[in-house]
């Protein structure tokens, strides 16, 4: 982050009391309303600060509803149900969807959280067992605590609200505290609530499942609920803990978009109700089915954050703003600046076919290319020959390798190769040593059957000594060997969740307490070897979230490594994480999910855009593919900052038109130096010249253009030019070729642009 602009107030005036968060980019507003609600005045651009907003709250008539004029929240005439609230509860005349449901000990839920103080502070707290945003100096950031009380209840409530100084974002969480004598059940706490005053709003997504995660969906608001959900026990391949409301015109580069981000790995909902007047309602955090926690008096719960961010010039800058947070102030410890290593890793090219020799031949044929990081990943340990024995036996199969991890480490080392491995740490096989000494140590209902998915079951991430035997054991094999990375994979999801040592009223808290075991184990190994790159995995990208994102460094995105599917993955992927985030491997042909067979330069030209490496059998390469990957391998060192740490933009979408052709680059933060990716699926006759436009340049700079793979191609030759940044973005790339280039490239073409700033004369 760079260094504060100090434009950042969170101020408080007690004259009208209303909250104003604001810096240069953003405002958001909320005002203590007559019956002691906190009500929403705003969020969008930053409006002077020192002036009331208080007009900007909803009008007070609106429908018969006003019919409720009694009660709580009827004391100005209206009925709550038009309210714009910050803590919306049910129960009073409020019939849209509540952030906060809080069961009694008599066993009624109404609730009316009303002010009773607030508190700014420099900086941004920590979230007691939860990932969040943080700040490494106080003056990055200011955090303002609303505390709201239900005097029937004693239930207290802090919303709270961070501002950072130099990102149009806003943190949010919340915390529950049961400040009576009794016991309570929290049955619904959402991190953040937002009212928006109409219902003109796409929601956009991102949906999928295994090897097609995060493909973007787009449809207009209409009125009821539209909720993206998950019930998995992860955020899962099929949905992802993001959403956006963009403006149905609003493109990449223009219009009004807010983003909805929570920084979770578990069952999360997020949701967008449009009432009869045309309001919308947002509300995201842990998905409330199946969801409650009971707190004896005294006791705290804690939600999970959301990030709010807002745009009003489109899509890109609104990603700008998740990946430079993500990037800088999620992501933590000493790999997270550092440039990211190419890596081959050991699944597809040998899967479970793991013996010493073979994987020293993969590093040998690995270091020849010019790749840094060799992964062995699943099957070395335990009688680990397919997928149906051995998780949770975390020893090494002296079989395979006959001198440990610890011999094979030193001679892939000895070969200038950091060696890193695959564990699946949350996981056992009813076929191990682990499950037969702790059958209960898996998660299940007693007297019922468990669903076995990839033949394994999960274990109780609940219970802290799992968490202990599991930091033991992993420990170990991390001090066995120099081991300097970890892929960290989750391969099914949860079912018949039941924690053994919860009480009956308890078992609503399960899931959640399994990802708060999660984090603790994640929290304690990242903690304990701060120099091994985490990356996480669940089967592909099925816990791709911020939660994970802030312990691991890189996540694998998808196991389908094929480029035309890949383009589709990273781009969602790209709507809130940043490259510096996404593993992108190139595989071997034909691909092993859809049978495609691409070249290996568009392979390689769509892998660029993220953390690269390779994930085949490097010894059954012929001598023109390897040629060619060192080339690959040799492109990407010398471009590795741009495409880790560069500005991402967007130019042409694989989700809109035929979605044939898709073009984005990256771009260096002094804008001196990028790298744009052009892409077509299938080549079709006759497609004639056209140009693409660039973004994100200096205009006033000049640009040397250098096309890659160089070549003497019509596209090459066309391009070699020095151009202006003006020129470049108003005009753009040519993409032009002769007949017999067309006809001689076929199907899957990529193109990269490199554009390296030079002086002018
Ligand atoms: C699923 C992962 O996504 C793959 O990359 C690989 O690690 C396998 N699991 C191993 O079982």
């Amino acid at each position: 982050m760079e260094a504060p602009n100090r434009q950042m107030t969170a101020t408080w005036d007690c004259a009208t009391n209303e909250l104003h968060l604001h810096n240069d980019q953003i405002s958001y507003l909320a005002r203590v309303l007559d019956d002691g609600s906190l009500g929403h005045l705003y969020f969008g651009p930053a409006l002077t600060p020192g002036r009331p907003y208080g007009h900007l709250a909803p009008p007070d008539f609106r429908g018969p509803s006003d019919r409720l004029t009694e009660g709580p929240r009827a004391t100005r005439g209206h009925a709550g149900e038009f309210v714009a609230l910050e803590c919306p509860t049910g129960g009073g005349g409020d019939f849209r969807v509540p952030a906060l449901t809080v069961q009694h000990a008599d066993g009624s839920t109404a609730l009316h959280p009303a002010y009773a103080g607030h508190r700014i502070m420099a900086g941004k707290p920590a979230i007691p067992g939860l990932p969040s945003t943080y700040v490494e100096s106080p003056d990055e950031a200011e955090t303002v605590e609303v505390l709201l009380v239900d005097a029937a209840g004693a239930v207290e409530v802090r919303l709270l609200y961070t501002i950072f100084a130099d990102a149009p974002v806003i943190a949010r969480s919340v915390r529950v505290r049961n400040a009576g004598q009794r016991q309570v059940t929290v049955r619904c706490a959402m991190s953040a609530s937002l009212d928006l005053p109409d219902a003109r709003w796409d929601l956009l997504h991102l949906s999928g499942t295994w090897a097609r995660e995060r493909h973007v969906v787009r449809q207009a608001l209409a009125p009821g609920r539209r909720a993206v959900s998950s019930l998995r026990g992860a955020s899962s391949h099929e949905t992802n803990p993001f959403i956006v409301l963009a403006r149905p015109h609003t493109t990449e580069e223009a219009g009004e978009a807010c983003g909805f981000s929570l920084v979770y790995s578990g069952n999360f909902r997020a949701e967008a109700e449009v009432d009869a007047y045309g309001t919308t309602r947002v509300r995201l955090g842990i998905e409330p089915e199946g969801f409650s926690w009971t707190l004896d008096p005294g006791e705290e719960f804690a939600t999970p954050e959301v990030v709010l961010a807002y745009s009003s010039a489109g899509l890109g800058p609104l990603s700008d703003a998740y990946h430079r947070l993500y990037r800088e102030r999620l992501a933590r410890g000493a790999w997270r600046d550092r440039p990211r290593p190419i890596l081959l890793n050991s699944w597809e090219g040998a899967y479970f076919d793991v013996t010493e020799s073979r994987m020293l031949a993969m590093a040998t044929a690995a270091q020849e290319l010019g790749i840094e990081l060799f992964v062995l990943d699943d099957g070395w340990f335990g009688e680990r020959n397919d997928a149906t024995s051995s998780l949770g036996d975390w020893t090494v199969n002296r079989r395979k390798l006959p001198d440990g991890l610890d011999g094979l480490a030193r001679k892939v080392e000895a070969l200038g190769l950091r060696f890193g491995l695959w564990i699946e740490p949350e996981m056992v096989s009813a076929r191990s040593r682990l499950f037969a000494d702790h059958p209960d140590w898996a998660i299940g209902i007693p007297g019922r059957p468990r669903t076995e998915s990839r033949s394994q079951l999960v274990l109780d991430m609940s219970r802290a000594e799992i968490v202990d035997h599991l930091f033991g054991v992993i420990g170990d094999v991390l001090r066995s060997a120099p081991i300097s990375y970890v892929k960290w994979d989750f391969n099914r999801n949860i079912t018949e969740p039941f924690g053994l040592a919860l009480p009956p009223e308890r078992q609503g808290e399960f899931l959640h307490r399994y990802i708060l075991g999660v984090y603790d184990l994640y929290d304690r190994l990242t903690r304990a070897f701060p120099d091994v790159l985490f990356e996480s995995c669940a089967g592909g990208g099925g816990r791709f979230d911020p939660g994970m994102l802030a312990f691991s460094h890189q996540g694998w995105t998808s196991d389908e490594m094929d480029p035309v599917e890949r383009l589709r993955i990273q781009w969602g992927t790209s709507l809130c994480y940043p490259l510096s985030s996404m593993g992108a491997h190139v595989a071997a042909v034909p691909n092993h999910q859809v049978g495609r067979v691409a070249p290996l330069a568009t392979r390689a030209a769509v892998a660029f855009f993220g953390v690269f490496g390779y994930e085949l059998d490097p010894t059954k390469l012929d001598p023109d593919e390897r040629c060619a990957i060192a080339a690959h391998v040799a492109f990407y060192k010398e471009h590795r900052e741009v495409l880790q740490r560069g500005r991402f933009v967007r130019l042409r979408s694989p989700f809109e038109g035929d979605g044939n052709e898709v073009a984005w680059m990256t771009v260096a933060d002094d804008r001196r130096r990028a790298v744009v990716g052009w892409y077509r699926i299938l080549n079709h006759p006759q497609s004639g010249p056209q140009r693409f436009p660039l973004r994100g340049l200096d205009p006033a700079a000049l640009y040397r253009v250098a096309a890659w793979p160089p070549g003497d191609d019509s596209m090459a030759s066309r391009n070699a030019l020095v151009r202006g940044g003006d020129d470049l973005m108003s005009s753009g790339i040519l993409v032009v070729a002769t007949r017999p280039e067309i006809a001689a490239r076929g199907d899957f073409q990529a193109r990269l642009f490199v554009l390296e700033a030079v002086e002018a004369g």
